[in-house]
Formats: structure tokens, C-alpha cells, sequence
């Protein structure tokens, strides 16, 4: 029971000790704004990058798609995600992305370079 007690406690100052950014940033996976806005936030195809945008811009938008304010039908797809999402998950979440620091490694390794014509 002992032990138990002792978990939890752990556990509630864990949670308590993430900063905002961190927060947002489990709520980015979470919520699957990754899905559309990519896993670094850069954006994919017709979905826009917000990764290091201005956060009280990306709090206007987020607070207008969740009183289903779209200014386009492309927008309209936003307002489910953000149905339901309340202030302190759009805090986190918009400091998460206007703070965002890529710390993935690259994927491809740039300095990597082919020699010859390919043998044609
Ligand atoms: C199904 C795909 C999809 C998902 C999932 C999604 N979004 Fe979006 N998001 C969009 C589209 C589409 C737009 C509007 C693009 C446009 O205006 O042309 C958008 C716009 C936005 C904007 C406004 C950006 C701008 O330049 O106007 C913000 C902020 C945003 N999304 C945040 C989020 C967050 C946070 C989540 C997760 C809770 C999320 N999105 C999940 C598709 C998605």
C-alpha cells in the first residue's frame, strides 16, 4: 500500500513538473495534429506549417475553429480537432508550436554523396 502511495505520488509530480511546451507537445501527438500539420510541424502538402508561428496567432485560429468559425471549406476540417479543446490544452498546445525546437536528428544524411554517372 506503501509503495503505492509512493508511485502515485511520483507519478502526480511528474506530471507536474513538465513544462507547457512539454504539455503541448503530448497533446500535438495526442489529438493527432501530427497527422495533417506533420511530426515537426512543418506542414504537409494543402495543410499549413506552424511550427514557430506567432502564438497569439495560432490562438485566434485555434479559439475560431473551436466556435466553428471557418473562413473556407479547406478550414472547416480543422473544427473537430479543436472542438472540445479548452484553454489551458490551446495554451500548451500554441506554445508548444511557436517555441518548437527540432531536436529529431535528420533523417537523410546530407554530406552523403554519389560519385561517377551511375555507369551509363
Ligand atoms: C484532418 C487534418 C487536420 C488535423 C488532424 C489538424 N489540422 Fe489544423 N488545419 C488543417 C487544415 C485543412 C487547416 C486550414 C488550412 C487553410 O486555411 O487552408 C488547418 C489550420 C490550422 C491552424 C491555422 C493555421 C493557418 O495558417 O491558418 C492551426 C493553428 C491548426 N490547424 C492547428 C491544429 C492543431 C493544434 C491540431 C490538433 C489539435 C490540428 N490543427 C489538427 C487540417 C488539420
Amino acid at each position: 500500500m506503501r509503495f503505492i502511495a509512493l508511485f502515485f505520488t511520483l507519478f502526480v509530480s511528474l506530471h507536474a513538473t513538465m513544462t507547457l511546451y512539454e504539455k503541448g507537445q503530448e497533446l500535438y501527438f495526442q489529438k493527432g495534429c501530427n497527422g495533417c500539420h506533420g511530426i515537426k510541424a512543418g506542414g504537409m502538402t494543402t495543410y499549413p506549417a506552424l511550427a514557430n508561428r506567432a502564438k497569439g496567432f495560432l490562438t485566434y485560429k485555434l479559439k475560431q475553429f473551436r466556435d466553428k468559425i471557418s473562413q473556407n471549406q479547406q478550414q472547416k476540417m480543422m473544427i473537430p480537432f479543436a472542438t472540445g479543446l479548452r484553454d489551458k490544452e490551446i495554451d500548451a498546445l500554441t506554445t508548444f508550436l511557436s517555441d518548437f525546437v527540432d531536436t529529431q536528428e535528420e533523417q537523410y544524411d546530407s554530406s552523403y554523396e554519389t560519385w561517377g554517372d551511375g555507369g551509363s
